[in-house]
């Protein structure tokens, strides 16, 4: 089964479900890696389990965030036929295991000794009740601006260090002819703008009251409301044809030559790498201004869901080869993200490589380490959603500023 599945397409999934292909050998992986970058990255884990004698069953859910794919994992596990492997992110992992679905994998945990190499923030989210039961396989961090080098020398842009400066290149490129932001209008893609945005203007206590915290003087307060109007100066710098359009294809404007900036997560990389393109070269990433010192993470995991026998087997070499120091650098040199394990060096790893795990490092050692509210790990996925629809409705014009705030603290309230 190859073909990229949207959410229209779940209802068609569940009639086919008791014909699942997957076999003993095989692993089955749930995952929305469809993009260049990301599909290059998975060949990286569908090789190696090919060489452990192992099949692969591919269940591509387009969509990037992976709200698609959450969907659809629900129609599957509804109707008692879960997939192998489920790529996941954060709090859905813990609903997840909540609800008593996944496996526990704690024998190959302690024999592998995950617990050392597996960063606590991480580990927050991999266990439940002290149980292991998903396999990290990356961190990637979304308060990143991915810039092209030529527009850049071209217009005399200079890395900018300052909300002001970083304005001003934009409008520099606009009034060039260029698109200055790359943009795709989805709830996710604005959501994962607003990480940034509204870390560049709190800084990590407001971040945390906010996202985290949930306190309804952050989430309603002037920083939030400054946070909103800097979405409507951002709308202002966006092409006209930027409704709907997929993350990639945002990435891609910068690649070709046509847009400054994308501001998005560093699997945006993953598309320049796949390119042919060269960190440092033609291209550059930089934090997004304001939020240096700072890291908004996600990380992907892969869930293990509970299957009897030979799959259980397959499952667990799954989770081995996704854990092993050589996985983590071959996998995430292609995919932009950085390891999941701390005992890495970053040696094969390429400017914006380094760059990401050596502040990584620091963001976590000075306490300016905060999971991203747009990719699940700042809390639920209802709020999350809850988050999206407000971000999503005042980047469209539905809100002004004051009141998008406002709407973001009912908003919360109803989902809590
Ligand atoms: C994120 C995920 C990344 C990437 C991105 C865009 O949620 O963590 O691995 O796939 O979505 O699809």
């Amino acid at each position: 089964m190859r073909s990229i599945l949207s959410v229209k397409a779940a209802a068609v999934l569940a009639t086919c479900i008791s014909t699942s292909t997957a076999s003993a050998q095989d692993v089955e992986v749930l995952h929305w890696w469809t993009s260049g970058g990301e599909a290059a990255a998975l060949s990286v884990l569908r090789e190696d389990l090919s060489e452990s004698g192992y099949g692969w069953v591919d269940m591509p859910v387009a969509g990037g965030g992976g709200s698609d794919a959450m969907t659809v994992l629900r129609a599957r596990v509804t109707a008692g036929n879960p997939p192998t492997a489920v790529q996941m992110l954060g709090f859905a992992i813990q609903d997840w295991a909540k609800e008593g679905a996944l496996s526990n994998l704690n024998d190959l945990a302690n024999e592998q000794n995950w617990s050392t190499v597996v960063p606590s923030a991480l580990q927050a989210f991999s266990t439940y009740s002290a149980n292991w039961v998903a396999a990290p396989v990356n961190v990637h961090s979304t308060n990143w601006v991915w810039a092209n080098s030529k527009i850049m020398a071209e217009l005399g842009i200079e890395q900018p260090t300052s909300w002001e400066s970083f304005i001003a290149a934009m409008q520099a490129a606009k009034d060039a002819g260029y698109t200055a932001l790359a943009h795709g209008g989805q709830a996710w893609q604005e959501a994962t703008v607003f990480d940034s945005v509204a870390m560049g203007v709190g800084g990590p206590a407001f971040y945390k009251a906010a996202f985290i915290d949930l306190d309804s003087d952050a989430l309603g307060g002037a920083q939030m409301v400054e946070a909103f109007e800097r979405m409507e100066t951002l709308r202002g710098f966006v092409d006209e044809n930027f409704s709907g359009r997929d993350w990639n294809l945002a990435t891609a404007m910068v690649i070709n030559g046509e847009a400054l900036f994308q501001i998005m997560g560093d699997w945006a990389k993953g598309e320049f790498v796949n390119a042919g393109q060269t960190a440092g070269e033609e291209f550059k990433c930089f934090r997004v201004p304001g939020s240096d010192g700072t890291v908004t993470f996600n990380s992907d995991q892969f869930a293990m869901f509970k299957v009897e026998g030979s799959a259980a087997e397959a499952q667990l070499a799954m989770a081995s080869a996704v854990m092993s120091p050589e996985f983590q650098v071959a996998f995430n040199i292609v995919k932009g993200s950085v390891p999941a394990r701390t005992d890495i060096s970053d040696e094969e790893f390429d400017a914006c490589g380094k760059l990401g795990m050596a502040q990584l490092a620091q963001a976590a050692a000075s306490g300016n380490l905060f999971g991203s509210m747009a990719h699940g790990h700042a809390n639920t996925p209802s709020i999350q959603n809850a988050m999206y629809d407000v971000i999503t409705a005042h980047f469209n014009g539905e809100y002004d500023a004051a009141t998008a705030a406002a709407e973001l603290v009912t908003a919360v309230e109803l989902a809590k």
